[in-house]
This record gives structure tokens, C-alpha cells and sequence, in this order.
């Protein structure tokens, strides 16, 4: 099935994608950028600049000011058009298919490759949940414009394939990164995985490895790339069985902290402590979370089970 996006995308010609960079490109000094200046940079006929910005405003690829003077912004849909452009252009992915991750306010789909791999595409929204955590430990986030908003979505989207690429080098259990584009984030799909949250059938060892292989990642983390996942929940890890043995994967990096920054140890110990009381909990494991902590900071090298 293609997704909306891909739809929208494919009603596209190259003087629309023009008239989208422009408008872009603006947005950091104009929160609606001047039709005049669309229009000389564009370099397009009157006639036609009309009707192709008729017809992104239709797609709600864009939005007029109310005001009397006329200018457009970028919408997110715009925005995601011209990452999903970028994409495809690079030859990073040739088609977007369905959106997964029930999307409460980051868009994650499922992408193509040329040579037919899954891939995931999670474009970044800069009111997600990640970001609100931001807000709180960043001064930078406060009041601000829309134009302003659209750059932290990039921000979030660059922030997440960097670390991803520190991580996934470190051994640490992540989706391997691909690529980024604006706030588009591309990373391979996990086949045959489902969200911890879903409770997985696991037996005590399989629960236990699962733990494990999470904790030693996020001791990867801290340890070798030096950072805090800071949103660790059974909603952020993946689980699948590949050849009969169990495999965890740690998602969803964006608001991850450096071990030095202020909330740090605070967000290690609620994440560690966290996912040992869901393990403990739900799965019977016997962990004791002061190890675990001990463990993941490197201050033992054994993660001792009752
Ligand atoms: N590499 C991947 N392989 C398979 N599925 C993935 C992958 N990355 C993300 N997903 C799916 O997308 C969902 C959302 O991903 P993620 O947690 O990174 O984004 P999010 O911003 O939290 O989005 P949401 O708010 O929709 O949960 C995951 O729960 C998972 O189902
Ligand atoms: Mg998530």
C-alpha cells in the first residue's frame, strides 16, 4: 500500500519542489516568505507560479498568510515532501509504504530501497515527545516561532542518525543507520519484530537475555559513546527471534543527554531502574536495579541475577 505521502509526492513536478525549497530556505527570516520574493527566485512565469502554488496550497503542502500581505509557509506535510524528495534523490529510497508506530506525533513509515530492502523512515516533530524532555533541560527551545520550530525538527533528525551512527559503530544494539534528510531519519528494518509493550511470549531465560542485551547497550552507551538514552521504556525496544535465539534492539535516541550534561545520572538511574521493575514485574526476572546501575556505569563487569 502507498502511503498518502508518496501519493501527494507523485502529483509533483520539479517547479513545485522549486517553489517548496524557496519557501524553505526563507523560513529561518520570514514567517510567511513575500510572494514577490517566491516569484523572482523562481524565475517562474506568473501564470504558472500561480497555479503550482494553487495547487500546493490544495495538497496543504503550504499555507497563506491570512494578513493583507501575501506570502506562504511550509507546512509539516511540506516539509516531510521535500525530505522524502531528498531521499529519493540521493537514491536512498525509491517508495514510501505504510506508516507504523500507531504515529502519535513523530510519522514513521516504511520505506523502499532501490535494491528492494525495508527500510524505516521516521520523520521528526519538534512537539514529540522527545523533544518536550529537550525543552526542559535546553534553554534554546522556549517561545518559539514556526519557523524556528521546523529547524529543531531538523535539529532531532540530524541529532538521531549522528548518535545512531556512534552507537550502531560501538556495537550497541540500534537499527543500523542509513541516512538522514532534514527531519527524516532512515535506519533498516527490524523484520519480525514487535514492540516490548506488547508483552512478547518470552520463557525466564529469553527474558533475561532480552534484559541483558539491553542493559549491555545501554552500558555501550555510557560507557563508549558516552551518552544517556533518557526515554528508556518497554515502548522504545524491539524484539524479535532470529534463528531460534532472541534479539533486543534499543530505539527512539533523539533526547539522549551526554553523560556530563546537568540530568544525566538522574535519567540513567530512572531508565535503568525502570526497564529492570517492567523486567521484574512482568517477566518474573530477578534483577536487582542497584546492579543493574552499577553495571551499566561500569562500576562492575558482571550483571549479578538473584
Ligand atoms: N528500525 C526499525 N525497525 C522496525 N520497526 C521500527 C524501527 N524503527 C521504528 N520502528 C517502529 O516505529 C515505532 C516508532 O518508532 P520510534 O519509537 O523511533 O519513534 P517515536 O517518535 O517514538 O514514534 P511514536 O510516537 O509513533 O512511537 C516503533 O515503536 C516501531 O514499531
Ligand atoms: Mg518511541
Amino acid at each position: 500500500m502507498t502511503s498518502r505521502l508518496t501519493e501527494i509526492y507523485k502529483r509533483l513536478e520539479e517547479p513545485e519542489f522549486r517553489i517548496l525549497r524557496i519557501i524553505e530556505r526563507h523560513m529561518k527570516k520570514y514567517e510567511y516568505v513575500p510572494i514577490e520574493l517566491i516569484e523572482k527566485e523562481s524565475k517562474l512565469p506568473p501564470s504558472k507560479l500561480s497555479n503550482s502554488i494553487k495547487k500546493l496550497s490544495t495538497l496543504k503542502l503550504v499555507r497563506r498568510t491570512l494578513g493583507s500581505i501575501i506570502g506562504y509557509t511550509l507546512t509539516y506535510l511540506g516539509l516531510d515532501v521535500l525530505a522524502l524528495r531528498g531521499l529519493i534523490v540521493r537514491g536512498i529510497i525509491k517508495d514510501l509504504r505504510d506508516r507504523i508506530g500507531a504515529g502519535k506525533e513523530g510519522d514513521v513509515y516504511i520505506g523502499i530501497t532501490p535494491s528492494d530492502e525495508k527500510v524505516t523512515v521516521k520523520f521528526h516533530r519538534e512537539g514529540s515527545a522527545p523533544f518536550r524532555k529537550i525543552k526542559r533541560t535546553r534553554s534554546f527551545a522556549i517561545d518559539m516561532s514556526w519557523g524556528s520550530m521546523i529547524e529543531v525538527a531538523k535539529v532531532l533528525g540530524e541529532r538521531e542518525f549522528r548518535i545512531l551512527v556512534e552507537l550502531y559503530n560501538k556495537g550497541a544494539r540500534v537499527p543500523e543507520p542509513v541516512a538522514w534528510n532534514r527531519h527524516a531519519v532512515v535506519t533498516k528494518y527490524i523484520e519480525g519484530s514487535i514492540e516490548l509493550y506488547k508483552r512478547p511470549e518470552l520463557d525466564e531465560d529469553e527474558a533475561l537475555e532480552v534484559l541483558k542485551q539491553v542493559l549491555e547497550t545501554i552500558r555501550k552507551a555510557y560507557m563508549d559513546v558516552g551518552v544517556v538514552h533518557g526515554d528508556l521504556s518497554e515502548y522504545n525496544i524491539l524484539v524479535r527471534t532470529k534463528d531460534d535465539k532472541v534479539e533486543a534492539y534499543v530505539i527512539d535516541w533523539p533526547q539522549y543527554v551526554y553523560k556530563d550534561e546537568p540530568h544525566a545520572e538522574e535519567l540513567l538511574k530512572r531508565d535503568v531502574q525502570y526497564i529492570s521493575r517492567f523486567f521484574r514485574k512482568i517477566y518474573g526476572v530477578r534483577i536487582e536495579c542497584e546492579n543493574a546501575l552499577k553495571y551499566v556505569k561500569g562500576e562492575i563487569n558482571e550483571l549479578g541475577i538473584r
